[in-house]
Formats: C-alpha cells, structure tokens, sequence
C-alpha cells in the first residue's frame, strides 16, 4: 500500500475497526508521460499539439495540460442542465402530472398539442417547487437544482427570475432533443455501413461533446458480473485474487435519462454492486478488498465521503433498486436485481413509489457499514491526471464514463488506467478503445450483455489487460 494511504486514524464502528486514509496525491500527467502517446497519435492531436516541435510540446504541456483538465471540469455544469431536463420530464417528486417517457408517449398516443401543454405545465410545476424555499429544503434534488440556478442568476422567487428560468429550461430541452435526435442519426448512420465492429467503435466516443452527466443505473454492473465470471471461467482471474479495485467515474443516480426516477434519495451504485459480484464469485476475500472511486464530480465524491463518514459512525447505506416489468429485462437481469446485494448486506423496505409508479417492482438492500467503509472517493480526472504515487491495482471498472471523450483523450485515459494496474490488471470498459503499438495495455477478449428485448439495450464489456504475467 502506497504511503498516501497512510492511515491516519482509527474509529470503531460497533464491532469494526475502521481505518480513515490520508488524502491521496495526485497530480497531472506529465508531457514525458505522455509524449509516446503523441508521437503516435498525430492527426488525433489537438490543435495546439499538432505538428509543433517536441520541444515546443514540452514547453506548453504544463499549463495546456491544466487548462484541459479544467474544460473537462467545465462541462459537469451542461451535464447538471441535462440533469435538469431528465428530473423536468419523469420528476414525481414536484408533480403529479404524468411522467413524459418515451414509453408513455407511445401509449397514450398523445397529439403534439397535448404533449406541449403537458410540459409546460411540468415547467410551472418545477418553477413554482424552485421558489417554494421550504419544498426545495426537504427535496435534495431540489434543492441541488435551486442552487443550479440561482448560480447563473436566475431566482426562481422573482418575477423576473421566474421568466429567464423559463427561457433557461426551455433552452435546455430543445438543446437535449436536439442532441439526442443527432446521435440516434450518428448510431442509424454506423449502423448502415454493416460493420458492427466499425459501429461500436462509433458509439465508443458518442458523448465527447455532451455535458458530462452522473447518470448511473443497475444493468451495467450485471454486464460486469457477467464479464468477471466468464473471465474466472476462462482462468483469467483466479479465485480470491482480487484485492484492490478502482471504479472510474461512479456516478450519480439522480434521475437518470432512460427514464429514471426521484422518489428515493440520490445514491450510487456500482462501487457496491462490484463488491457483492467479486465476493458472490470468490473473486475476492471479504476483508481483503479495498475499492476506489475516482471521479471529478464534487456531488459525486462528497456523496461517498459522506456515506464512508456515516458508516463510520455504523450507519449503512440503502440502495434502492427499482425496476419496471414494462422494460422487459432478460431472465438473467431479473435474476440478477433479485439477489444484487445478498453479499454485502440485507433487505430493507423500498421506499413506497408515489402514484402513477405503482406498477414498479421494488427492492432495496442496506448495505452493512463494513463495506460502505471500503469505498474512498478520490478526486482524479482519468485523462489528465495520475496518483503520485506507484499504485497496483488488480482491477478497474469504466462504464459509461469514456464515451464521454474523443479519441486522443481515451488514449490518454488509457494510460493513466494503465499507470493504475499492476502487470496482467484488468480494465473492464463498455468501450471500444484505441490500442497504440507502445501501449501495454491489450484487449484480450470481450463479452456481449443483453439487458432486455429492446432494441440496443445492451452493453459490450471489453476487457483490457496490462501487458505482464503476475496474477
Ligand atoms: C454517466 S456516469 C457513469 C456511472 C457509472 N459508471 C455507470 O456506468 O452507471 C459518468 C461518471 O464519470 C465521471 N467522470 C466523467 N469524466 C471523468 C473523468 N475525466 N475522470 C473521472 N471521472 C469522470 C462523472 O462525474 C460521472 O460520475
């Protein structure tokens, strides 16, 4: 264990001795780092990298370097607006209109009108609930939001306010609709060449120009399971192997863009959902397995800090997991959501769904504070920075986060991931990434997940390994 993760002190939490670790460094990557990477990467370079003399590179990487870890900073606020719309249209929480679905919208065969008025009455619904000082107190999805928008000057108990924040929300779901028709064109068109692979390697980087959003769901994590046990199958990972583990970019369940939900309180999932899968497969040993989470998002992090504070104290973390029989998951999945979390904690009451949701099936799992304590946030962005010192992780898991980025930003990330892993490490992606011949990180195989019978919903989980023969 690095020095970094010193510990600092110890607490008892009933029977349990916690250990807090020391803020972990972490710093940029360097241009000696990444200068293999450039020198074959480009036509992919960036336009202030490209065709400029190494020594000019090394010149500009510090401050070109900082500046983009910035921008990737900046774009969390379009991925917090995208938020907005997700919680604008299947919010239950500030309305008791009926949630605006694509599955819906096909039922109820609405007329364009009728759709139109619907909204703008969810609108007034949210604008009336940011204003409502007391309602946006005891709603932290409110509450987070009111301050979304009054941080960009629009306060939602002025007249005024109210009139911008409508300009504003507007604004924000025509951009959504917008983007959301042109990548279901950017997929139709990848689809027309024929070539799935081609295709996949398309959806790899479908997001670089999208906010970054914290949306995060349970299907994932079952793709994952399914990855490790055929890779345990396969005598890729040998049983009880597994001890240090990375999740790059958690994520935020707060509600999500298929058509998530806000009746139970904000939660994460997948850094849980990997321990219960690692231990339900003896992949790892219960008091061996230590998790980190990397993320740049500060709700994200401090939502984690928070619940490793919490379990400290002895406190467990409930995650509520809903499901919706209309969206016709596969046996497996449903097997899945059925025993997900009896590895790492118990039943719990699911949070009651309101009207209008009565047709969810519902479970939730209290998950024991031992495991809640495994997890430490890290702030570290996957594609400008590193951990200052050596780490030897054995696995790490990115889902849904590089399809966030372009080419030449995964291939960084990349590296960074590869910095992380100990020789013969795993790196379980959903996307396709590019393998630079000074790269040692390979692709050895890949797993193909169906989530339910609806078209494209499903995952491909590629696993990567560091080039070295330890296990
Ligand atoms: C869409 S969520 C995915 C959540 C989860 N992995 C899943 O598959 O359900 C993306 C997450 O990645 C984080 N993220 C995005 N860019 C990142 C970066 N450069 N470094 C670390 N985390 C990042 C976001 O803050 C967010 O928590």
């Amino acid at each position: 264990m690095p020095r970094s993760f010193f510990l600092c002190l110890i607490f008892l939490a009933g029977a349990v001795a916690i250990a807090i670790p020391s803020k972990p460094q972490v710093r940029f990557l360097t241009y000696e780092e990444a200068r293999p990477l450039l020198q074959s990467l480009g036509e992919a370079l960036p336009a202030e990298l490209k065709g400029q003399s190494a020594e000019e590179c090394a010149r500009v990487w510090p401050a070109w370097v900082k500046a983009q870890d910035s921008a990737v900073r900046a774009r969390l606020r379009r991925g917090d607006e995208d938020t907005l719309i997700n919680f604008l249209l299947f919010g239950a929480s500030f309305s008791k209109r009926p949630r605006v679905t694509a599955q819906e919208l096909s039922r109820s065969q609405q007329s364009q009108d009728a759709f139109d008025k619907l909204i703008d009455a969810r609108i007034d619904d949210l604008i009336r609930s940011l204003g409502d000082q007391k309602a946006a107190g005891q709603n932290e999805r409110l509450r987070f939001l009111r301050k979304l928008v009054i941080g960009q000057g629009m306060r939602p108990e002025d007249p005024a306010g109210r009139a911008k924040l409508r300009e504003y929300i507007l604004a924000n779901l025509l951009r959504t609709l917008r983007e959301q028709e042109s990548y279901s064109r950017t997929i139709a068109a990848a689809r027309l060449q024929g070539n799935p692979g081609e295709e996949f390697i398309g959806r790899s980087k479908l997001y670089r120009e999208r906010g970054l959003s914290l949306d995060t769901t349970l299907a994932p994590n079952f793709a994952i399971e399914e990855s490790l046990k055929a890779m345990k199958a396969r005598g890729l990972i040998r049983a009880e192997s597994v001890r240090r583990v990375g999740v790059i970019g958690p994520g935020l369940d707060f509600t999500d863009k298929a058509a998530g939900y806000d009746f139970y309180p904000e939660q994460t999932i997948q850094p849980f959902a990997l321990i219960d899968s690692l231990l339900r497969l003896g992949l790892a040993k219960a008091n061996e397995l230590r998790i980190t989470a990397f993320d740049i998002s500060p709700r994200a992090l401090a939502h984690l800090a928070a619940a490793r504070m919490r379990a400290m104290r002895g406190s467990a973390y409930v995650t509520q997991l809903p499901r919706d029989p209309q969206a016709m998951w596969k046996p497996d999945l449903v097997r899945y959501w059925e025993s997900f979390g009896d590895q790492i904690g118990k039943p719990a009451a699911p949070a009651p769904a309101p009207a209008g949701l009565s047709e969810l099936k519902l479970r939730a799992v209290r998950v024991t504070p031992a495991f809640v304590a495994r997890v430490t946030p890290v702030d570290l962005n996957i594609v400008y920075q590193r951990m200052s010192e050596p780490q030897n992780f054995d696995l790490i898991i990115a889902t849904n986060i590089l399809v966030y980025y372009e080419v030449f930003e995964q291939s960084l990330a990349l590296a960074n991931i590869e910095s992380l892993l100990r020789e013969g490490g795993f790196l379980l992606s959903n996307n396709a990434l590019l393998e630079l011949p000074n790269s040692k990180m390979k692709s050895v195989d890949y797993l193909t997940v169906v989530y339910s019978d609806r078209p494209d919903d499903g995952d491909h989980i590629v696993w990567y390994q560091r080039a070295g023969t330890r296990q």
